[in-house]
């Protein structure tokens, strides 16, 4: 089969099974696509909780499909490939966060959405990088306690400096590896590109960007913008994404490390395999961890608006 072939297949099997398609914009091109809605980890979380289909079928990784199997407890999710998982997920456990509180009690326990179902049961509430800024900013505590990405915490508590913030020393892997040299090198490379970056990216790099904001935030920063050039510090896959939607602009990666493997893992034939019955992996969640992962997360869509 060709890739527009089963594309057309898959058009026609989502339909005929009223599935959903909800795609990361991190996934590949080719899989956008087919997709009945592609945003950043917020817009997901809010397309799950409106979504009226019988079914829905998440290209990204796992704590994206546990996400939206709590906003939908009663339709079928499925993550289209079982071994995508996000690495920055796995770095804390329950017990590692009762390790934690106990060292700041009274805190308010933020966790960055990209985090077990699990472990949200012992957080207050969550937030995705779109929103982290809003909703720590909105929340009657003074103390946060900010899980599990330092880097996107450091961000946020530089812009609410009333506020006493505490961090877990994890983050992603991936944004982790873009340094200021890297910088340096893409600014003498391409001196009139303005260079956009994800918060999950070190302060190093954050403090030197024009633009810090989520995945889709950094789309609509380089549509709406008059530059001609942009230097992109997320996921390389957007950088492609970003070319195919403004041909007449131009695309740089800041780092040719910033792959994301487990974002990269989900295949159209994943996709395929998964709507005919032969693949993917249907979420299946405790109903005690999706009440109290749940409400965690709907306080996330009602702070984030
Ligand atoms: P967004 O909040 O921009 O979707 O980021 C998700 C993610 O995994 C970033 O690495
Ligand atoms: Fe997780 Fe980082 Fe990959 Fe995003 S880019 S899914 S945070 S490892």
């Amino acid at each position: 089969m060709t890739v527009r072939e089963i594309q057309d297949e898959i058009l026609r099997l989502k339909k005929e099974k009223d599935i959903y398609i909800l795609a990361h914009a991190y996934q590949k091109q080719s899989v956008l696509e087919i997709a009945d809605a592609v945003g950043d980890s917020y817009g997901l979380s809010v397309h799950a909780s409106q979504c009226s289909h019988q079914g829905v079928l998440m290209c990204g990784v796992r704590f994206m499909a546990e996400t939206c199997k709590i906003l939908c407890p009663d339709k079928k999710v499925w993550l289209a490939n079982p071994m995508a998982g996000c690495p920055m997920a796995q770095q804390l456990d329950l017990e590692g966060l009762k390790k934690l509180k106990a060292l700041y009690p009274g805190f308010t326990v933020v966790a960055y959405i990209n985090t077990t179902a699990l472990l949200k049961t012992g957080c207050d509430v969550c937030v995705t990088s779109a929103s982290a800024e809003k909703i720590c900013r909105a929340l009657d505590s003074d103390h946060i306690l900010f899980i599990p990405d330092p880097n996107l915490g450091h961000y946020v508590a530089q812009k609410i400096p009333e506020k006493t913030f505490a961090f877990y020393d994890g983050g992603c892997p991936r944004h982790k590896v873009a340094t200021k040299d890297h910088v340096l090198k893409a600014r003498s490379l391409h001196p009139n590109a303005l260079l956009l970056v994800h918060p999950e990216c070190i302060p190093q790099v954050t403090e030197l960007a024009d633009y810090v904001g989520s995945t889709t935030g950094i789309m609509d920063y380089a549509k709406k913008s008059t530059a001609r050039e942009f230097v992109i510090g997320t996921e390389n896959s957007i950088v492609e994404h970003l070319q195919f939607a403004h041909p007449d602009k131009k695309f740089y990666p800041l780092s040719s490390e910033l792959t994301c493997m487990d974002m990269q893992l989900t295949t159209l034939m994943d996709i395929y395999n998964c709507l005919k019955g032969n693949g993917g992996e249907e979420i299946q969640l405790p109903e005690n961890v999706i009440e109290k992962a749940g409400a965690c997360i709907r306080r996330m869509i009602q702070l984030g608006g």
